[in-house]
């Protein structure tokens, strides 16, 4: 089945959101395919947003994304990689509808809680980029037959 990548950002897990975030996520049926917590190194913060290292906030977001512990997340799911993007919200938390993630969590897009993969080939850039395949786990939840 689909699977993407999510990542709940340094203020994210330093304001206890983990558990509230990860409830959401399972609530809405996505199975947890992998989870770690793990600081990011500046290479691998500059790779994983290589596609925006001509942004001015480049920068800002490399430091940002390096300031902590990140809670990183392999989720699958049928049309897991848009139904996450939809659960996490717009960009920008003061245009995030409430009932999402960024909507109800946060107030700035440079401290916007979570990171969720935007295609398949980023969903599978950032799974590679991230996680080794041994920490990907191939088993059943026995409530997905009252999910799909
Ligand atoms: P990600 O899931 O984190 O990739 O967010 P996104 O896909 O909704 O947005 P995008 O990929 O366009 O931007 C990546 C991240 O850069 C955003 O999540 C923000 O944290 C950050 N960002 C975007 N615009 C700005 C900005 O104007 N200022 C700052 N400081 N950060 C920004
Ligand atoms: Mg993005």
């Amino acid at each position: 089945m689909e699977k993407t990548f999510l990542m709940i950002k340094p203020d994210g897990v330093q304001r206890n959101l983990i558990g509230p975030i990860v409830s959401r996520l399972e609530n809405k049926g996505f199975k947890i395919a992998g989870a770690k917590l793990m600081n990011v190194s500046e290479d691998l913060a500059k790779t994983h947003y290589q596609e925006h290292q001509d942004k001015p906030f480049f920068g800002e977001l490399v430091d940002f994304i390096t300031s902590g512990p990140v809670f990183a997340m392999v989720l699958e799911g049928e049309n897991v990689i848009s139904t996450a993007r939809l659960v996490v919200g717009s960009t920008n938390p003061q245009e995030a509808a409430p009932g999402t993630i960024r909507g109800d969590f946060g107030l700035t897009v440079g401290k916007n809680i979570i990171h969720g993969s935007d295609s398949a080939e980023s969903a599978e850039r950032e799974i590679n980029l991230f996680f080794d395949e041994a920490e990907i786990l191939d088993y059943s939840l026995i409530n997905k037959d009252w999910i799909y």
